[in-house]
């Protein structure tokens, strides 16, 4: 073969010989490292910020049962094929779709499957730092006590605030962009490892003492009826849409990031077993999030629907009134941080490995110009909030239309490619050795999924939503 796309996948095998070292370094030193590198994929913004403000945007309920059930029967099957993929194809998205498809004497194009999902990991990124900048600016803010005893108004007044300032908010996406860009360009072992080890539980921990006190001070039965009992007459086809796009962010989908980190996956780890609990681990702490912040919303007379800003208005008030709020309100901010960057590194490293591959760039200057471009595009993101808060784009900010362009067209249509290729390129008997499920049934049962249901229904939110069903 010495048609070009043989040449880029030579060229993106030297870069990925270059992981492939690190993993034989030990970069998943074992199972659990590599169950706690996907959960700190998967667990982040997504799941803290995200998940609440749009819950409560889509009317609670319904459009939490929505999203459950496109975690377990899209989410869960198209993760399992994501790592699937990434361990047999042993490269990055883009090389390991084109070996598995020549594998199956298919046409590699279907490796747009990779480089679109780097691309839309890469404009992920752009926004997802600047909200992380968000929550970095918190640290010093509720670590000096600036919001004892506030109330919804004047907690909702310092969040304006930060949004009105770019400055503030440029400095502090750009320190997230350097930690982020730092982590993939030189440490991501030790980094990856030492802070995925305490942050997850640690997390999970503060998360629980969230949730507690909410349910002591705040609305708490009004907020689980809320999250839990389904109101189907406040779910459109816009919120079905956006509980399918919300399962692909929050699990990671659709760019990517989990077939890079299925690459390192070693041969006999349970692939199924793994993704179903990484899955798990991630709705547990969306719930959970929502579980601490909805009780505080009823309680303190705040709009449920307030959109992107609800945690940062939310949790601040209870910050504010605890005993030791500072402390416990800067320990959750510098978590969220750090949630924030496990995720980010999996959103920057496809793109990383892309241009390494296309333009033969070293590792660090790949790195730079990542970063540089990513820098310009989230000022984008940063002017939404404040300059160009009125220039819209299909009735949009440029911020909004970025997360609905990615998060609602491009990862499913991503994930749509992957499940595609999995089920009607790849031969079953290689995907049956690839995926490792010994119980028949449960295999077939995964095969059927992924080859009429998951397909299926992405096609037909994406035909509702254009309006043609
Ligand atoms: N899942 C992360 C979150 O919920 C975000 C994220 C990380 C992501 N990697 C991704 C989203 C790849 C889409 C694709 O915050």
């Amino acid at each position: 073969m010495t048609d070009k796309s043989s040449i880029a996948a030579g060229t993106l095998g030297g870069a990925s010989v270059r992981t492939q070292q690190s993993a034989a370094r030990g970069l998943w030193s074992s199972r659990w490292v590599f169950f706690l590198a996907a959960t700190g994929s998967a667990v982040g913004l997504g799941n803290i910020w995200k998940f609440p403000y749009i819950t409560g945007e889509n009317g609670g309920g319904a459009f939490v049962l929505v999203y459950l059930g496109c975690i377990l029967l899209i989410g869960i099957p198209l993760l399992m094929a994501e790592v699937m993929i990434g361990r047999r194809g042993r490269q990055n998205p883009d090389g390991a779709v084109a070996r598995l498809a020549r594998e199956a004497g298919a046409n590699t194009k279907w490796r747009v499957a990779g480089w679109l999902g780097g691309l839309t990991g890469f404009l992920i990124l752009s926004f997802y730092l600047v909200v992380a900048g968000w929550a970095l600016s918190y640290i010093p803010t509720t670590l000096s006590g600036t919001f004892s005893g506030v109330g919804g108004d004047a907690s909702g007044e310092l969040f304006n605030g930060l949004l009105a300032s770019p400055m503030r908010l440029i400095v502090c996406g750009t320190l997230v962009l350097a930690a982020t860009m730092l982590i993939v360009g030189f440490g991501v072992r030790g980094g990856l490892e030492r802070s995925l080890r305490f942050l997850m539980p640690g997390l999970f921990v503060l998360l629980l003492g969230l949730v507690g006190y909410a349910a002591v001070t705040g609305e708490f039965l009004q907020a689980l009826a809320f999250l839990f009992v389904p109101d189907f007459s406040a779910l459109t086809a816009t919120s079905v849409l956006i509980a399918l796009g919300h399962a692909f962010f929050t699990l990671s989908l659709g760019a990517g990031a989990m077939m890079v980190y299925g690459s390192y996956l070693p041969e006999g780890t349970s692939i199924a077993k793994t993704s179903v609990l990484v899955a798990l681990a991630d709705t547990v702490v969306a719930l959970l999030a929502g579980m601490a912040i909805f009780p505080l919303v009823f309680g303190n007379g705040l709009e449920p629907g307030a959109g992107p800003g609800l945690i940062f208005v939310t949790l601040p008030i209870a910050f504010g009134q605890m005993p030791l709020g500072q402390v416990v309100g800067g320990l959750f901010f510098v978590m969220l941080v750090i949630a924030a960057l496990t995720s980010a590194i999996s959103l920057s490293e496809p793109s990383i490995a892309w241009m390494t591959e296309r333009f033969g760039l070293s590792r660090l200057k790949a790195v730079l110009v990542s970063g540089g471009l990513l820098w310009v595009l989230s000022l984008g993101s940063v002017f939404s909030f404040n300059l160009w808060a009125d220039y819209q784009l299909f009735g949009k900010t440029f911020f909004d239309s970025l997360d609905y362009l990615t998060t609602n067209w491009l990862m499913p249509l991503g994930g749509l490619m992957t499940v595609l290729f999995t089920g009607w390129v790849m031969k079953e008997q290689t995907v049956r050795d690839a995926i490792g499920i010994r119980h028949g049934g449960l295999f077939r049962a995964w095969w059927l999924l992924l080859r009429f249901g998951t397909p299926l229904a992405i096609v037909l939110v994406f035909l509702n939503l254009s309006g043609l069903i």
